[in-house]
């Protein structure tokens, strides 16, 4: 049955607008003051335009101008634009780590929409956490939103040769340090790296989160996969402004659209872009806000029968902009429609299998078909053992295969300093089947839990050749990171979770086969190394991080604030003064 469209005074701003009141009147001259006529603005819909441009966020350089592409759209279908600029959270300038300020935009995306005249939401983001940041507060809101990735940015190239986003920066730089590149060389590749506005191009955490908002439903469909350079994105940009005018007047809630089926659709959509592990705690905190609960053993059970299709950098060979030429997320999702939710509704009326149903590969090296699969499973996995009681993630085909099962003698850092003061240290006792451990990098240790979990090879080692090992943390990773790297160590060891009770040479065994994270130490030695384990200090005595600090939840909880996914609504504030 078709829904009733809203009528103009059942908009929300209407209780700002609305009637000739003191109060009314007094927004209409304060509207008027900005140069709007009555007719700009009475009885449409008010679209809330939340920007996180910054002149500090590279990735998101060309957000100026969308947000005038955006507008043109709600203009376009009759509605009133706002642009609301928001913390930008730039991955690689903001310290110790946007993690801690992810909390910090949901909370200002969901009070700047309830405290002012809005009817719906553009949220416009894409470097790593403002796409979950954005999402999650907008979803505690609970009002008509569409997403607008920001775009991959063009390949990297160096001489020739594609370079990925972090990826080849990472790779390159070992290779600097194992003297198989020269300082001119690098700097080269350091000129040619990242080309263009737009975000990370390789499957990073942004094209990850962006691709699971779009699978989500969240986005336009093809959104995601648009590089930001393409004149398609703003066109893009545009009808995302025309379409929330019509989402307002339909009255279309993300609450219809954020179920537990289309969150399994995100993960699917996840494991077979073999996505950033950062994704789980992502969607772990955003399903939170949509009152689904989604537990780590949900990312397992899905990745054991969902095939890796994209051939992307970290774990395969291309590029994103190589993805939207090859067909997009929605060619990839057309391959394994039998394993979504189809039905799932999406912010443009219809359903993500009507959304998907005519997209093509075009390349089949770059979005493999089903039968040539990179993997047949297992994008991602999840591990439990006597070291990470409530689990640990690890990302399989970043890893060398003959490390997936590996027993050897820990080398411990007791934190990131002393990682970085120790590790190319000469007399360093380390060779290439021990395993390198860092405690004190998660939530509440780091504080912020930093993507410091691709503990970098120590150089005697690289000297010799080795390029991998088995690396353990309670840091998260970035997505365009590669290695055999056990992250998100749950409970972490500023808590006195076991990973703070590991000492050098003890055995460690991981079995990625098995799900396994074993120290092998008795219970009765751990005991005893507990008793004694003694906690550091706070990092804050006042201000955010110190509300971080009290509220931030593990990694396996989604690291949101308790008090922000759960609890009754809050109210909207009284507009009569
Ligand atoms: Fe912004 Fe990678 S730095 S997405």
């Amino acid at each position: 049955m078709a829904r009733q469209r809203l009528k103009p005074e059942e908009l929300r701003s209407y209780r700002w607008f609305g009637g000739s009141d003191l109060a009314a009147t007094g927004h209409h001259s304060r509207a008027l003051q900005m140069g709007y006529a009555r007719e700009d603005f009475l009885g449409k819909p008010v679209i809330g335009i939340i920007n996180t441009w910054s002149d500090i966020n590279p990735c998101h350089a060309h957000f100026r101008a969308r947000a005038e592409e955006v507008k043109r759209g709600v203009w376009q279908a009759g509605g009133f634009p706002v642009e609301m600029p928001a913390i930008a959270l730039a991955e690689p300038f903001q310290k110790p780590s946007t993690m801690l300020y992810r909390n910090f935009l949901a909370m200002e995306a969901e009070e700047l929409l309830r405290s002012y005249p809005v009817d719906g939401a553009v949220l416009m983001g894409g470097c790593d956490k403002t796409t979950p940041a954005l999402i999650m507060g907008a979803t505690s809101m609970g009002l008509p939103f569409i997403y607008m990735p920001a775009g991959p940015m063009l390949r990297g190239n160096w001489r020739g040769e594609p370079l990925g986003s972090g990826t080849d920066r990472w790779r390159y730089w070992a290779e600097l340090r194992a003297g198989q590149i020269t300082e001119g060389d690098w700097q080269e590749v350091v000129d040619g790296i990242a080309r263009s506005h737009g975000h990370c191009m390789t499957m990073g955490t942004a094209s990850t989160m962006t691709s699971a908002a779009e699978a989500l439903g969240l986005t336009l469909p093809g959104a995601a996969s648009i590089p930001a350079a393409d004149a398609n994105h703003p066109r893009m940009a545009t009808a995302s402004g025309r379409r929330i005018v019509e989402m307002v007047w339909e009255d279309l809630r993300p609450s219809r659209i954020l179920t537990a089926e289309a969150f399994d659709n995100a993960i699917t959509a996840v494991h077979a872009l073999s996505g950033s592990t950062n994704s789980l705690i992502h969607l772990i905190a955003m399903a939170g806000r949509a009152g689904v609960s989604l537990r780590l053993e949900r990312f397992d059970q899905l990745a054991r029968r969902v095939p890796v299709l994209a051939n992307i950098r970290p774990a395969g060979q291309y590029l994103m902009e190589d993805f939207y030429y090859a067909g997009g997320l929605r060619a990839l999702l057309n391959e394994i429609t039998p394993l979504l939710n189809a039905g799932c509704l999406t912010v443009n009326g219809r359903t993500l299998g009507e959304n998907i149903a005519t997209a093509k590969i075009h390349n089949t090296d770059v979005i493999r078909t089903r039968e040539k699969a990179l993997s047949q499973s297992g994008g991602l996995a999840v591990l439990r053992g006597n070291l990470a009681p409530d689990g640990a993630v690890i990302k399989p085909l970043a890893a060398e295969p003959r490390l997936l099962k590996h027993t050897g003698p820990a080398v411990v850092f007791s934190d990131y300093a002393d990682m970085r003061g120790r590790i190319d240290a000469d007399d360093l006792p380390v060779d290439e089947n021990s395993v390198l451990v860092m405690q004190n990098a998660g939530p509440l240790g780091a504080p912020g839990m930093p993507e410091w979990g691709q503990l970098p090879i120590p150089k005697k080692l690289l000297r010799k050749g080795v390029r991998d090992m088995v690396r353990i943390s309670d840091a998260r990773m970035s997505g365009t990171s590669y290695g055999t790297c056990v992250l998100h160590v749950s409970p972490e060891a500023y808590i006195g979770g076991p990973l703070a009770l590991v000492r050098d040479g003890d055995l460690i065994e991981l079995d990625v086969a098995a799900r396994k994270l074993e120290l092998k130490v008795s219970a009765e030695e751990l005991a005893k190394r507990k008793a004694a384990w003694k906690p550091r200090p706070p990092h804050y005595a006042r201000g955010y991080g110190a509300v971080f600090s009290q509220h931030v939840t593990q990694a396996d909880q989604g690291c949101d604030f308790d008090f922000l996914h759960h609890g009754p609504p809050t109210p909207d504030p009284d507009t009569h003064h």
